[in-house]
C-alpha cells in the first residue's frame, strides 16, 4: 500500500510503411521461411515517409495524456527511453516536452537499449513514490530502421521502429501500480550489440572513423543465450522480490525480440501460452518501443483487466536487462 505509481494511459505510434520478409527477400541473401522458423517476424515497420523518433514519440504521448485525462501542463517528469534519438542532444525528451506543452516538466532521454521501458518505468516510479513527481510521462520508442545495416542478413531482418508511452500517476492507498522492478547490468558484454561510430570516441565527422562501423553490430548468438537466461533470471527474482509465483501472472509482457527467446522464457517460467503476449510477428523488434507497443496493444485487446497482475521483462545492449511487475 502507500504511494503507488499506476499506469493510467497509454499510447502508441509506428510508421505507415510496412516492409516484408518478402520484400527482404529482394535485398539479402534470406528468405521468409528462415526469418519466421528462426525469428517469428513476418513484417516490420520502417520510417521512409518523414517520422522521426520525436514524432512518433509525440504521437503516442498525445494519445496517453488523453487516455490517461491529464492536461500535459500537470506533468511533473518526462523521460524517453531510447538508442535512437533524434540528435544526440538535445535530448529527445525535451523535443516531446516542447511538443507538447509539458512547461513544468523536467526532461530527460533514458539509455538501456531494449530494457529502456523497464528502467524508464523504474525511474519514474522512484520520482513518484519518493514525493518529487506526481504524473510521469514516460515514452519508450527506437527508430532502428534508421542504424540498420540493410545489406547484412544477420541483423537487418530483426529490426524495426514504433513507440509506445504511459502515462504514470501517484495514487494514495491503492494495491495498484508498480509493485516491484528489478535492473541488472553486465557491462562486459557491452561489445555483443554495439554501434560503434557516432560517440566522443569515433566521432562521425572524424575520417578515423571510417574504421569504425555506424550500423547496429551484433553476435546474435551470444545475445541469444544471454537473453534466455536474463528474462528468466529478472523475473524469477522481480516475482520472489513480490512475494509471487508465477502462476500468480495474468499477463506476461516480454521484449519481443525473437518469438524463440519468449517462449524459452514463458517455457522456464512456466507460463501458459495464452498469458504470453506477442506481437513481433508484426514489428520485430523495435527497442525500448517493444515493451510499451505490447503493451498498448494487450490493453486495445481487452487483455489487461483492472486488479491484473502484469510482468514485463526487458533486455538489451549495454548489456542490460530488468523486469517490472504491475497490479493493473
Ligand atoms: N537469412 C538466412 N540465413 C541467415 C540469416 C538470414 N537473415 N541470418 C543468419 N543466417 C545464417 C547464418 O549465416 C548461419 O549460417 P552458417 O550456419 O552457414 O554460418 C545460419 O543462418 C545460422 O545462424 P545463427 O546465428 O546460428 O542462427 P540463430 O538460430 O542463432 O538465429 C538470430 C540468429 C535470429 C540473430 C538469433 O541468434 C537471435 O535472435 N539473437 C538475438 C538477437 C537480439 O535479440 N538482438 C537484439 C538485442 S536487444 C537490443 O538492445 C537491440
Amino acid at each position: 500500500m502507500g504511494r503507488r505509481a499506476v499506469i493510467e494511459g497509454i499510447g502508441h505510434a509506428v510508421p505507415s510503411k510496412i516492409l516484408t520478409n518478402a520484400e527482404l527477400e529482394q535485398w539479402v541473401d534470406t528468405t521468409d521461411e528462415w526469418i519466421t522458423q528462426r525469428t517469428g517476424i513476418r513484417e516490420r515497420r520502417v520510417c521512409d515517409d518523414g517520422d522521426t523518433c520525436s514524432s512518433l514519440s509525440i504521437t503516442a504521448s498525445y494519445e496517453a495524456l488523453k487516455v490517461a485525462e491529464l492536461d500535459p501542463a500537470d506533468l511533473d517528469l518526462v523521460i524517453c527511453a531510447t538508442v535512437t534519438g533524434d540528435y544526440h542532444f538535445p535530448a529527445t525528451a525535451c523535443l516531446i516536452q516542447n511538443a507538447i506543452g509539458a512547461k513544468k516538466a523536467g526532461a530527460m532521454d533514458l539509455g538501456a537499449g531494449c530494457a529502456g521501458f523497464v528502467y524508464a518505468a523504474a525511474t519514474a516510479t522512484g520520482f513518484i513514490e519518493s514525493g518529487q513527481a506526481d504524473n510521469v510521462l514516460v515514452v519508450g520508442v527506437d527508430v532502428l530502421s534508421k542504424i540498420t545495416n540493410w545489406s547484412d542478413r544477420s541483423t537487418c531482418v530483426l529490426f524495426g521502429d514504433g513507440a509506445g508511452a504511459v502515462v504514470m500517476k501517484s495514487e494514495e492507498n491503492t494495491d495498484r501500480g508498480v509493485m516491484k522492478t528489478v535492473l541488472n547490468a553486465d557491462g562486459s558484454g557491452g561489445h555483443f550489440i554495439i554501434l560503434e561510430a557516432g560517440g566522443s570516441l569515433h566521432p562521425m565527422p572524424d575520417p578515423k572513423s571510417a574504421d569504425f562501423n555506424a550500423t547496429i553490430q551484433m553476435e546474435g548468438s551470444a545475445i541469444y543465450r544471454f537473453a534466455v537466461n536474463a528474462m528468466g533470471d529478472a523475473c524469477c527474482n522481480v516475482l520472489a522480490q513480490a512475494g509471487l509465483d508465477a502462476s500468480q501472472i495474468d499477463v506476461f509482457i516480454p521484449h519481443q525480440a525473437n518469438l524463440r527467446i519468449i517462449n524459452a522464457a514463458a517455457e522456464r517460467l512456466g507460463l501458459p501460452e495464452e498469458k504470453v503476449f506477442k506481437n513481433v510477428h508484426k514489428y520485430g523488434n523495435t527497442g525500448a518501443g517493444s515493451i510499451p507497443l505490447a503493451l498498448y496493444e494487450a490493453e486495445a485487446a481487452g487483455l489487461l483487466q483492472r486488479g491484473m497482475t502484469v510482468m514485463t521483462v526487458g533486455f538489451g545492449a549495454g548489456l542490460v536487462w530488468g523486469a517490472n511487475v504491475i497490479r493493473w
